[in-house]
């Protein structure tokens, strides 16, 4: 404690005197350490590069000392977490820039290509490596965060990326980029570099392949091309000249701002020059399903009609449904309305474009379930899936945003969670139908993860017998038996549309179920015969998901709730039917009027699948926008081969988790036909067959 008031004093307190005593040249075997002796100034005092006070801990980076306000302009290793109070940072006997933990694990902090035979932190606010001729061998302004200060340039090719908030400097929502092109560009950091995505040029791409962003001295701020013609001026001559220093900084809120301090400390810093004066230009701002408005000229979030934010107090995460949709019951239209908002533009990411009248359009969009929201404009239809992106008002494109609001609740989602609930105190499912395909394969997906300790699902408790029993066989109960192990249906756990759950008790009171008695059905869709001669038939189940694939105590899948379950003809291998199923894992092909096969469970098998690999729920709002939709993140990471993303720190086998993300993505084909046949998915994971490199699940739809 008493460490750490002393740092801040020497923080906020340090002489100027101290300072010109040392030696800007930093020699080998030189370090620092937060609590004492935290950082090294540049000669003239104005800068320091060392430790920095983050949160609860320290983080490292160059900031201004002299002035009061004292402001970060550079970060090393900006998304790591804080440092803890005993870390060290060496320049090590043998040239490394090194942060020293305790355990004596070492994190490089430069990337030098020679060993370094001092460093020095200049009066330009450049921290810089020199080699045994006194040549720079790395420097910060060569991997820049969110900064350049006068005298410094961005090069083509190099971009900086915007801090998280001003006290946090983690990468945040936006990016400058000096292009290959010649132009300057702020695109919103996870979008492609694309037209569509910019919100600020400067209107240069055809200035040739290298041109660079200098900062002047004097706060001039111009594009120079490579035979050192100035291309174009940002900002005009500055009153101030020479008696300031000046940043340009990309701030969080995606704005670029060129800053100028004079020479009193005490002074503030103001702004000389700005790339946007309406505060809603930077895409992105307010997160998903969210828009961008102006409220006395300061951006203010908005969630979509039937929206609400996902943290109030951080607007800017973005909103989530505030009704839980259950499908798309009703073709009418009864539970769902379509609410208009005017003068939005969204991201223009349509699975389904069509001329058309607002009118037509309207009623298209509820007629389809797969429609939830429709940005009508120029005449077009242009049918969206959630989530929505970069929603910001804008005077100049006037188009019509249609958003799909609904009340809904239902029995099924009640009856989900309740199961739920229970699955987590190892109740096992004895239900009075079994899907005999899928059971074996999910047992063989189960093993042969378990095995090798590819996950360990997250939802699941941990007990202590990991031994599998591969108890895949079928078992038939009578209704007086199951009247017995329910103890006269006594014990009711949860209703669903098809039935109600109950609890059950076999095997003298060694194993706990759950059962669903059937009741509408039963009166009717001959309910217990079909369960009979089930085998002979095949069950497209339409509601595989993780509530209902419980686990028994040896962590033995079994497939549950038979509450949807289609069964077909032997002669008949495709079926017309009103949607059933829970959203999220629900093939595509239920919300476009196709019809429905046995590869609509293949398609929910492929997102459980993809769920059980990363351990996370298909689609979870708070994670940052790339990694919201499961699918899309995986496939993503699939593409860019960075499967261990996908994994985190655990320890998997590289070409088994390969394997099942590949059998994952083949599943998830939104083309029923892509997808693989359930044999054919046990073989896959088996590694009997070879698995093609699958193609983006939305690749067909894209092509039509
Ligand atoms: C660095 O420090 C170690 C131990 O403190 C010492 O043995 C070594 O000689 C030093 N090297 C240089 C180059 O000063
Ligand atoms: C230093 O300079 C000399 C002569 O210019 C050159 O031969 C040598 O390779 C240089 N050393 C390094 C480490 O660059
Ligand atoms: C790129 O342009 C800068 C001036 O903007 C110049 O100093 C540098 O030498 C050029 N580089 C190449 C490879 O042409
Ligand atoms: C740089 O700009 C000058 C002036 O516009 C032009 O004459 C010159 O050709 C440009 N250089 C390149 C390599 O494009
Ligand atoms: C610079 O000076 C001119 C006139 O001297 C004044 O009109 C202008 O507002 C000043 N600009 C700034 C940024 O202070």
């Amino acid at each position: 404690m008493v460490a750490i008031v002393l740092f801040l004093l020497l923080i906020n307190e340090f002489p100027v005197a101290i300072a010109q005593q040392r030696n800007s040249i930093i020699s080998l075997n030189s370090s620092l350490s937060p609590n004492n002796n935290p950082f090294w100034l540049s000669g003239s005092g104005l800068f320091a590069f060392g430790f920095y006070k983050k949160d609860e801990g320290f983080a490292i980076g160059i900031w201004l000392e002299k002035v009061r306000q004292k402001t970060v302009l550079w970060t090393a290793n900006r998304d790591d977490p804080q440092l803890p109070k005993d870390v060290t940072l060496l320049l090590t006997s043998d040239g490394r820039l090194v942060l020293q933990q305790k355990l004596g694990q070492q994190i490089a902090l430069s990337n030098a290509p020679q060993p370094a035979s001092s460093a020095s932190m200049l009066n330009t606010g450049d921290f810089v490596l020199y080699n045994s001729n006194s040549t720079i061998i790395w420097e910060t302004v060569d991997v820049p965060t969110d900064t350049i200060l006068a005298g410094q340039r961005l090069l083509a090719g190099n971009d900086l990326v915007s801090s998280i908030s001003k006290a946090n400097h983690a990468s945040g929502k936006f990016r400058l980029i000096m292009q290959k092109d010649g132009n300057l560009v702020q695109y919103p950091a996870n979008s492609p570099a694309a037209p569509e995505y910019a919100y600020w040029n400067t209107k240069t791409a055809t200035a040739g392949d290298n041109v660079s962003l200098n900062l002047d001295s004097n706060g001039q701020l111009y594009l120079l091309n490579t035979t050192g013609f100035n291309i174009k001026n940002l900002n005009g001559p500055s009153n101030l000249s020479d008696n300031a220093f000046y940043r340009l900084t990309i701030d969080p809120d995606g704005i670029l701002r060129l800053y100028s301090h004079s020479l009193n400390q005490d002074d503030d810093w103001s702004i000389e020059w700005l790339s946007s004066s309406n505060n809603c230009d930077p895409i992105g701002l307010c997160g998903l399903n969210a828009y961008c408005t102006l409220m006395d000229q300061e951006a203010t979030c908005v969630c979509s009609p039937g929206f609400a934010f996902i943290d109030e107090g951080q607007k800017d995460l973005g909103c989530h449904r505030n009704f839980r949709p259950d499908g798309c019951k009703s073709k009418n239209g009864e539970t769902f309305y379509l609410s208009e908002l005017e003068g939005l533009t969204w991201e223009d990411n349509p699975y389904s474009t069509l001329a058309s009248t607002k009118i037509a359009c309207r009623e298209d969009c509820l007629k389809d379930c797969y429609c939830e929201a429709a940005l009508f404009k120029d005449q077009q239809c242009r049918k969206q899936k959630l989530p929505l992106r970069f929603g910001r008002r804008q005077q100049v494109e006037l188009g019509t945003t249609l958003i799909k609001v609904g009340v809904a609740s239902s029995e099924t989602t009640q009856v989900s969670t309740r199961i739920k609930k229970h699955m987590q105190k190892d109740v096992l499912i004895g239900s009075s139908a079994i899907l005999a395909f899928a059971l074996i394969v999910l047992a063989i997906t189960a093993i042969l993860i378990h095995r090798h300790r590819v996950w360990e699902y997250r939802k699941t408790n941990k007990y202590g017998n990991d031994e599998l029993i591969e108890d895949v066989a079928l078992r038939s109960y009578t209704y007086p038996e199951l009247e017995k192990v329910t103890n006269g249906f006594s014990d009711e756990l949860g209703k669903g549309a098809f039935g109600t759950v109950f609890k059950g008790v076999m095997s003298n009171g060694r194993r706990v179920v759950a059962i669903k008695r059937l009741e509408k059905v039963v009166a009717e869709a001959r309910g217990i015969l079909y369960l009979h001669e089930e085998c002979e038939n095949q069950i497209i189940h339409c509601d595989i998901k993780p509530e209902n694939i419980l686990l028994d105590e040896h962590k033995c899948p079994k497939v549950a709730d038979f509450g949807l379950a289609k069964l077909l003809r032997p002669n008949q291998s495709r079926t017309y039917t009103g949607i059933r199923g829970t959203r999220g894992y629900v093939a595509p092909e239920w919300h476009r009027d196709l019809p429905i096969t046995v590869k609509a469970d293949v398609y929910s098998y492929g997102i459980m699948l993809l769920e059980i690999i990363c351990g996370r729920r298909k689609m979870e709002t708070d994670l940052s926008e790339q990694k919201v939709v499961l699918a899309n993140w995986v496939y993503d990471c699939f593409e860019n081969s960075e499967l261990d993303k996908l994994v985190e720190d655990e320890e998997v086998d590289k070409s088994k988790l390969e394997r099942m993300v590949r059998v994952g993505l083949w599943c998830i084909q939104e083309e029923p036909s892509l997808r693989p046949s359930m044999k054919k998915v046990v073989l896959m994971l088996e590694g009997t067959v070879e698995i093609p490199t699958p193609p983006s699940p939305t690749s067909f739809l894209s092509c039509m």
